[in-house]
């Protein structure tokens, strides 16, 4: 592809756990126009989280009509849609009625747990390994399918009766803005279901005969910058083509330009998800990374390690409505700076568990170290310093599975709401020893989307040129003292080792 028309808008959809929203870019890439909805968190028991599938499609609908008005344009000046999604989230409908036939299973959701760990026992793990690149853990969909057809009367039937269809948030909105006419997705959302052989690049039998999946259910899996099919006229005034679609960690890898092997990127929200692009080659891990699909254009494949932290964002927000300690996120960062250096106090956030590289799906969060002089400063900087250090433990395996690439000279790009935070940029790049790019443009997510279907749609440049693009708000450079920063380092290492359930 050389030429391209910088014409037209590209309206993209990023569907995440908490929010849904919507951003309109011009032929330039800036963004025009933002609009974003919440909506409600179901948690009907412990370790349980599901959402309303109507509610991710009207907060959808909704978003992208907002974000149209507001720019005071109509349907008819879209180049295209690109879509992303939270991923992992199951939802399975009735193909008749488009209807989902139970609540959407949310990624978080731990509910198949036990069922994960009878599929360890019987030795299922070697194979989800060799063919998905992941872990036989919960939080992947097929478990999550399995729990639905089991649970839902007469679900198995149907689904045996090709009335039921699968698909990740992505695949049950392209559905539904197509009328039903496109059941698909693309490969970076295919990788996060534990049902698709990311070597081969297809659904893989043997995986959906372990976790009692039909195939009939999956959808078509493309590439993340090609045809999935046209909006219905009414739905936005006429029909939009959609072009892109990527799962969000990816759509922010894209969004990154993080293209080449080599390049990381970390986005910290609620959680924190960090890719190591290992372009044509999949590594496998050591050091329980997952492997994934970075992207997937033309038919062709890259790949990435990648390291899941399940709380960042999170912390502050628990020293905020939990402790109630600070009243704005933005306060932990001044109180952080204030913090006694002379006391080692560790927080391990495993509110949930531990992820990458533990996971340890039983632990729960504990701090170390407190004195009777321990104050809020010091418990702030615990939180901030706990998103740092689990940073460097991902870093650290990846370094550890990526044999022949000199890590040292590679930067970190960092996006996600928390990055706001030069104290804790410079902490970063404090404990990784590595310098920590901020873009200018932080909506890389929402970017990644929109390039993609950009790029589809003819109306933004390849890869490289985009990449050209990419433009740097800061560079955090490595500033602490090698021992300062292994024994603090090695601190959180104690205080993690005490925190796991198993060793
Ligand atoms: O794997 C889960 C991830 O895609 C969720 O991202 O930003 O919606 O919390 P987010």
């Amino acid at each position: 592809r050389h030429g391209f028309t910088g014409q037209g808008l590209i309206l993209a959809l990023d569907q995440g756990t908490t929010s849904t929203r919507a951003m309109l870019f011009d032929g330039a890439m800036q963004v025009i126009a933002t609009d974003q909805q919440e909506f409600p968190q179901h948690f009907p028991a412990s370790g349980l989280v599901e959402h309303d599938a109507e509610d991710l499609w009207q907060t959808s609908v909704a978003t992208m009509k907002g974000a149209l008005a507001t720019a005071g344009v109509d349907a008819g000046a879209l180049a295209a849609i690109g879509i992303t999604n939270q991923r992992e989230t199951t939802v399975v409908w009735d193909r008749e009625t488009g209807r989902a036939i139970h609540p959407a299973i949310v990624w978080q959701d731990r509910r198949t747990a036990r069922i994960c760990g009878e599929l360890k026992r019987e030795g299922h793990e070697q194979l989800v390994r060799d063919r998905s690149g992941l872990l036989l853990d919960p939080y992947f969909s097929a478990t999550k399918i399995g729990w639905i057809l089991d649970k839902v009367e007469g679900a198995r039937a149907a689904a045996a009766a090709g009335r039921l269809a699968f698909g990740t948030v992505d695949s049950f909105l392209i559905w539904r803005m197509t009328g039903g006419r496109v059941h698909a997705t693309d490969a970076t959302n295919a990788s996060r279901t534990m049902l698709y052989d990311i070597h081969k690049g297809s659904w893989c039998p043997d995986l959906c005969a372990v976790f009692g999946v039909p195939m009939s259910m999956l959808p078509d899996v493309r590439d993340s910058a090609g045809d999935f099919g046209e909006t219905l006229p009414d739905l936005l005034g006429r029909p939009v083509p959609i072009r892109g679609v990527a799962g969000d960690q990816q759509a922010a890898t894209t969004g990154q330009a993080c293209f080449r092997p080599g390049m990381v990127k970390a986005t910290y929200g609620t959680g924190c998800f960090a890719l190591l692009v290992t372009g044509r080659q999949s590594v496998r891990s050591r050091n329980r990374l997952l492997t994934t699909v970075a992207l997937q254009l033309n038919g062709r494949r890259s790949y990435a390690l990648e390291g899941s932290i399940f709380v960042a964002g999170a912390a502050v927000q628990w020293l905020r409505d939990g402790l109630g300690l600070i009243s704005t996120s933005a306060e932990s960062e001044q109180l952080a700076a204030e913090a006694d250096p002379a006391q080692s106090v560790y927080l391990v956030p495993a509110f949930t568990g531990l992820g990458a590289p533990h996971w340890d799906a039983d632990a729960r969060g504990a701090m170390f170290g407190l004195t009777r002089a321990t104050g809020p400063r010091e418990i702030a900087r615990a939180v901030l310093d706990s998103v740092a250090y689990q940073t460097r433990d991902l870093v650290e395996a990846m370094r550890g599975d990526w044999e022949g690439t000199d890590f040292g000279e590679t930067v970190l790009r960092v996006d996600g709401g928390m990055v706001a935070s030069d104290w804790l940029m410079q902490r970063l790049a404090d404990m990784l020893a590595t310098p920590v790019d901020r873009p200018k443009l932080r909506e890389t997510t929402a970017m990644g989307a929109a390039y993609l279907a950009g790029l589809a749609a003819g109306v933004y440049p390849d890869p490289e040129v985009f990449a050209d693009g990419w433009a740097l708000d800061r560079r955090f450079e490595p500033a602490m003292a090698e021992a300062e920063r292994e024994r603090l380092y090695g601190g959180w290492q104690d205080a993690v080792r005490r925190t796991l359930t198993r060793t």
